[in-house]
């Protein structure tokens, strides 16, 4: 049987998401009950980090640890990753040692060159093109504020990076509107989006991407791995903060997210994370409950 990997937004399908969406429901009632669940008793997971991280490595490892299993952490600075073993012999070894493997890379060819040779599932934490986990715990804590995420409007302010593409991508899967609004050279990259993708609109102005929306979201002007361009950026972005101005352009019961971490004053303004509208802890927790939904499903399948 083919192995199912997690490496962009896109891999599932609708009916996936929505089974993953029922097992996250019953995976989290139980860890909120202290009630014991180990179906992955005596497994495996590698967790491999070329980037900095504390939500994915934190939500991964604990998660494993909760379904009775063990999780193992492995980053470039002390491993023969750093110093340029091939992706492709790395995937032969680690996978022969292990259930499942979670990467936290650069580019997406090398998660997907991994993947190639891996005899197990691999997940992707995070590379410079997507960040699926992130837009799947977002949406998943979306329906538990609002209900059904199919129709409605999410407005993106600033940059095209790995989160506004798994955006772009759930938005075809769920059949909901992305409002973008990027500053003048900072645009959405043709060749990361499928050409059939009409799931989206582009705006010069951020304010007038917020009009009507159901979500505002955002993220770091400076993603990890660009740290060269950030002060070009910071002028650059200037005018692209989620203040409560342009939060007052969307529905009144807009929610606000952002990934994390966040600057605050840069990409959203204070009284907008810390306000009534924001649900960024809930999302930051979210990650741990889909997560290890998906760690479920992609070991053991449907259960
Ligand atoms: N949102 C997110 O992925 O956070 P970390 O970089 O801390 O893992
Ligand atoms: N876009 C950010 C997300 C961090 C979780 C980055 O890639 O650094």
């Amino acid at each position: 049987m083919a192995i199912r990997h997690y490496l962009t937004f896109a891999d599932f399908t609708l009916a996936q998401y929505t089974y993953l969406f029922e097992r996250t429901k019953l995976i989290k009632r139980k860890f909120k009950n202290y009630e014991t669940y180990h179906p992955l008793l005596d497994r495996t997971l590698v967790m491999v980090f070329e980037k900095n991280s504390t939500r994915t490595r934190l939500s991964f490892e604990a998660g494993m640890h909760q379904l009775g299993g063990a999780a193992i952490y492995l980053n470039t600075r002390d491993s023969q990753l750093g110093r340029g073993e091939p992706v492709e012999d790395a995937a032969q070894v680690m996978s022969r040692m292990c259930d499942i493997i979670m990467i936290r890379t650069f580019g997406q060819e090398i998660i997907e060159r991994f993947a190639a040779h891996s005899r197990v599932p691999v997940i992707n934490g995070l590379t410079n093109e997507h960040h699926p986990c992130q837009v799947f715990a977002d949406i998943f804590t979306y329906t538990e504020h609002r209900g059904s995420i199919a129709g409605k409007t999410v407005a993106w302010i600033g940059d095209a990076n790995n989160m506004l593409y798994s955006w772009l991508q759930a938005a075809e899967v769920f059949g909901f509107h992305v409002n973008v609004s990027t500053p003048a050279g900072y645009d959405i990259n043709p060749a990361l989006v499928a050409p059939t993708n009409q799931r989206y609109t582009v705006f010069k102005n951020p304010a007038d991407a917020c009009e009507a929306a159901d979500l505002v979201t955002t993220d770091v002007w400076t993603s990890m791995g660009y740290e060269q361009e950030n002060a070009a950026r910071l002028k650059a972005f200037d005018g692209w903060i989620v203040d409560a101005e342009k939060m007052k352009r969307a529905h009144k019961d807009a929610l606000f997210m952002h990934c994390l971490p966040a600057h605050r004053g840069e990409e959203v303004a204070a009284d907008v994370i810390d306000g009534p509208q924001s649900v960024v802890w809930d999302e930051a927790e979210n990650r741990l409950h889909v997560q290890k939904a998906l760690l479920e499903y992609l070991v053991l399948g449907e259960v």
